[in-house]
């Protein structure tokens, strides 16, 4: 399962890269807003920590213009990935772009219609929101499920990128059906990681290595 951190921030990315799990990195203008720094700016920066994709939205609304947004991201760098809605003209340009051999992420996904449609049209990934689905009350991993099954059904290419993870349990759930890839919150990435008795047993273990006698 591939790890890409659901961030932009440059801090966060650079300490996942630094631990070497960093497989990819997706934005949205959300997560943009918060850093204070041009977009395009910020994007570079990205390109320069993670060698993966680099996954930045196109925000316009007609199909030529989301097509021109990620022809230049694409010129910029080649790792960067074009997040675009899964509206009409979005499936539109995802099946130009996949002619272009220009990567596409559609996003904000919440029906396996959809990804049935996203796939056909040629996206390179898929990204359903599993977490606003549990906000309105459905089981957002259902949705995972059912993507990966139809996927698999008829060999499409798409690869799934579990997305809107709240909590660790989303992850372990997305790794048991055998989701291609996971994009993580950092706070999240920290509770993976962390287990209270791995500090208790660190701490019992260093207090009784300073109790042996140094010879
Ligand atoms: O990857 C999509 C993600 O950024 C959306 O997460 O928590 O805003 O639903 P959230």
């Amino acid at each position: 399962m591939k790890l890409f951190i659901d961030t932009a921030n440059l801090d966060a990315i650079r300490r996942v890269a630094d631990l070497g799990l960093l497989d990819g990195v997706t934005t949205n203008p959300t997560l943009v807003s918060r850093e204070k720094m041009p977009a395009d700016k910020l994007y570079d920066e990205i390109a320069k920590i993670c060698e993966g994709p680099v996954n930045v939205e196109a925000v316009s609304q007609d199909a030529d213009g989301i097509v021109e947004e990620a022809r230049a991201f694409h010129k910029r760098a080649p790792n960067f990935v074009t997040k675009i809605p899964c509206f009409e003209p979005g499936l539109k340009a995802v099946r130009q772009l996949a002619e272009e051999g220009i990567p596409t992420n559609v996003t904000l996904v919440f029906s396996p219609s959809q990804g049935l449609l996203i796939a056909k049209a040629g996206a390179k990934f898929v990204s359903p929101f599993i977490g606003r689905l549990d906000d309105i009350s459905h089981t957002g991993m259902d949705l995972i499920e059912d993507l990966v099954m139809i996927y698999e059904n008829y060999d499409f290419d798409t690869e799934v990128v579990v997305a809107s993870v709240r909590h660790p349990l989303h992850v372990l759930e997305a790794a048991r059906i055998g989701a291609d890839i996971v994009t993580i919150p950092p706070d999240v990435i920290d509770k993976l990681l962390k287990h209270p008795l791995t500090d208790i047993g660190m701490k019992k273990f260093l207090d009784d290595y300073a109790k042996i006698p140094k010879g």
